[in-house]
């Protein structure tokens, strides 16, 4: 668990808000008036509505997070928060429909989300689509909307947060990205781009944040079972979203800098890694 984050009075546009938001002014919530001696970590999670992201509302909500619970399907982010507080008998789980497309939105809403949460120490980027793409097929639109949503919606929300974490000195970002990402394969050219390009930019938010006291985690899933796996093009080793969210959150707790889920997919990664260029495109993996 990071250290409690304030705001600072200076990034404050949107909404009348405190100086800070510190345990003792952060505005007194439900959550916070029945279990008022608890430490409350508070994390936004971006894409949660289904999948890994609703797992983890679920894993981070019965560690004692507040969660903001972010995604475009307002009714499906309903049905969760209200199935989660109704199951802890307290509200922690807040929805905010968003679509990460709508760029310009994003920094007044990662104001009024941090300070309706009373403050941030978690911000965990899972936002991603996968559209089922043929051999031989060569379609922009598909590319360009799986960059849009698993590159640029991934930067224009970890630049907020990597910005105020960096002034408060402490803070955690997490992005899930995918074991997709480590080499270009034939059946997913779009997709594993949008997955390299991710770990190369967690890789730099990390190495000019981690002097900074700030801990930035790769996490790369192999194959969960999620809507989203229909389209993966071979899949072996499947967890549940709810192993995955388990072993995401042992990740964040370890302040790993990349953990592969299960870890088992590091020694394949590896010896994929390793394996001549020459070889690798005679393969059909
Ligand atoms: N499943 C796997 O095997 C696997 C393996 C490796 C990595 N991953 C990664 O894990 C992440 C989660 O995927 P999943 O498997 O859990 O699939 P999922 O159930 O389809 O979840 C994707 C999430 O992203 C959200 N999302 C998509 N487009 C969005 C947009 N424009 N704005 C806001 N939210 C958006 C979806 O919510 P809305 O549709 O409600 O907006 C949903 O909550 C993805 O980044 C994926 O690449 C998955």
């Amino acid at each position: 668990m990071t250290q409690t984050i304030d705001q600072p009075k200076h990034e404050q546009t949107t909404t009348e808000q405190p100086t800070t938001a510190s345990p003792t002014s952060e505005p007194m919530t439900e959550a916070n008036v029945s279990r008022p001696l608890e430490p409350q970590p508070r994390a936004i999670i971006i894409g949660a509505s289904s999948g890994i992201g609703a797992a983890l509302v679920h894993e981070l909500a019965h560690k004692g997070y507040r969660v903001a619970a972010l995604a475009r399907r307002e009714a499906e982010l309903n049905r969760l928060c209200e199935a989660v507080n109704a199951a802890l008998g307290s509200k922690r789980i807040y929805a905010y429909p968003h679509d990460v497309t709508d760029y310009e939105t994003i920094p007044a809403l990662f104001e009024q989300v941090t300070y309706e949460l009373g403050g941030l120490d978690l911000v965990i980027y899972v936002a991603g689509v996968q559209p089922a793409v043929t051999l031989g097929e060569y379609n922009f639109e598909k590319d360009a909307d799986m960059i849009r949503v698993n590159l640029l919606g991934a930067m224009a929300w970890l630049n907020e947060a990597a910005m105020r974490f960096e002034r408060a000195g402490a803070g955690h970002i997490v992005g899930i990205s995918s074991i997709a990402g480590d080499r270009g394969r034939s059946g997913a050219p779009g997709y594993n781009t949008s997955k390299a390009g991710f770990n190369t930019y967690l890789e730099a938010l990390r190495n000019r944040l981690s002097r900074h006291g700030v801990t930035v985690t790769t996490i790369k899933p192999g194959f969960v079972d999620t809507v989203l796996l229909k389209n993966a093009p071979k899949t072996f080793w499947v967890i549940s979203p709810e192993t995955a969210a388990q072993q995401i959150h042992r990740a964040i707790r370890r302040k790993r800098q990349v953990a592969y889920v299960p870890a088992r997919w590091r020694l394949v990664s590896l010896v994929i890694n390793l394996i001549p260029s020459f070889i690798f495109r005679r393969m059909s993996i």
